[in-house]
C-alpha cells in the first residue's frame, strides 16, 4: 500500500467517527431549508447500508409541502400541558433521570419538530409478512431492520453536512394509515417513522448517552467479560 492511500484510509477513518460523535438527535430546528441536492445527497447515503434485498422498496416520500405537513402532524398531535406531560412521564417511572429530562423536553415538541424541519422524509419499507406476530425467524423483520441502518447512515450523514434530525415512530396503526392516505403510500408499504431533519437552532438541547457506556457494553468471549 502506498503512503498515500494509507494516509486517505486515515483521514476517512476519522472523518467517519467524527461524524458518528457528531450526530445528535436535534428537535429544535433554525428556520433554514436543506437545499434540494444536500438532502438528495444525505438520503442516497441511506441507500448504501447494508440490505438483505435490493428490491425489497426501501423508499422516502420528502414532505416539501407545507399543508401537508399539518395534515401529518393533525393525525397525531394532541396538545398537553405541562403538568399532562409531567404526569405523563413520570407513569413511565423511569430509572434514569436523564432519560426522564429528554422525554419532558421531546413529549412537547413531537408535532413542531416536524412542522419546523428544514427536511421531512417519511422512511418507508416493504414488509412482507406481518410485521407485530412475526414469530418463526427474526429474519421476518429484516425489511424492519435494514431500514432503521438506512435511518442511521442518513443521520450520520447528515451531521457531516451540519444537518442534525429526529425520527418519530408513528405510534398507532391508525396513525400510520393517515401518514398513508395522506401522502398516496399504499397499503402494502409500512411507514417506519417521520425523519425531520434541519439546521439546528441556536441553544438546541442534546441529551448524550452518559458517558462509559462503551466500557460496560463489549464483552469479550464470554457474557459479562468486559476486558477478556
Ligand atoms: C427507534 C427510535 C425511535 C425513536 N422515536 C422517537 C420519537 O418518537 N420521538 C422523538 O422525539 N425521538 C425519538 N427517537 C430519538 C431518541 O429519543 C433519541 O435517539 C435519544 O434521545 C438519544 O439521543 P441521541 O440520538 O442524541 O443519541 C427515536 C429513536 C429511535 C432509535
Amino acid at each position: 500500500m502506498t503512503r498515500s492511500v494509507r494516509d486517505r484510509e486515515e483521514t476517512i477513518a476519522l472523518d467517519a467517527y467524527q461524524a458518528f460523535r457528531a450526530r445528535r438527535t436535534i428537535r429544535d430546528f433554525a428556520p433554514r431549508p436543506i437545499e434540494r441536492a444536500a438532502l438528495a445527497r444525505i438520503l442516497e447515503a441511506g441507500l448504501l447500508a447494508p440490505t438483505h434485498d435490493p428490491q425489497n422498496g426501501r423508499r422516502f416520500v420528502v414532505v416539501d409541502d407545507a399543508a401537508a405537513r399539518v395534515q401529518l402532524v393533525r393525525a397525531f398531535w394532541r396538545e398537553r400541558t405541562r403538568e399532562e406531560t409531567t404526569t405523563l412521564v413520570d407513569s413511565w417511572q423511569l430509572e434514569s433521570p436523564e432519560q426522564r429530562a429528554m422525554y419532558l423536553d421531546a413529549l412537547p415538541k413531537q408535532a413542531s419538530m416536524l412542522l419546523s424541519a428544514g427536511a421531512l422524509v417519511i422512511v418507508c419499507f416493504r414488509q412482507l409478512e406481518p410485521l407485530l406476530e412475526a414469530k418463526a425467524s427474526l429474519h421476518q423483520l429484516d425489511a424492519f431492520a435494514e431500514v432503521w441502518m438506512c435511518v442511521e447512515s442518513i443521520l450520520v450523514a447528515a451531521a457531516t453536512e451540519g444537518i442534525f434530525g429526529v425520527t418519530k415512530v408513528p405510534s398507532a396503526s391508525d396513525e400510520s394509515q393517515r401518514v398513508r392516505r395522506t401522502l398516496g403510500i399504499p397499503d402494502e408499504v409500512e411507514v417506519a417513522c417521520y425523519l425531520a431533519l434541519g439546521y439546528p437552532a441556536a441553544g438546541a438541547p442534546t441529551f448524550p448517552p452518559p458517558p462509559g457506556e462503551a466500557g460496560s457494553s463489549i464483552y469479550y468471549n464470554r457474557w459479562g467479560e468486559l476486558r477478556g
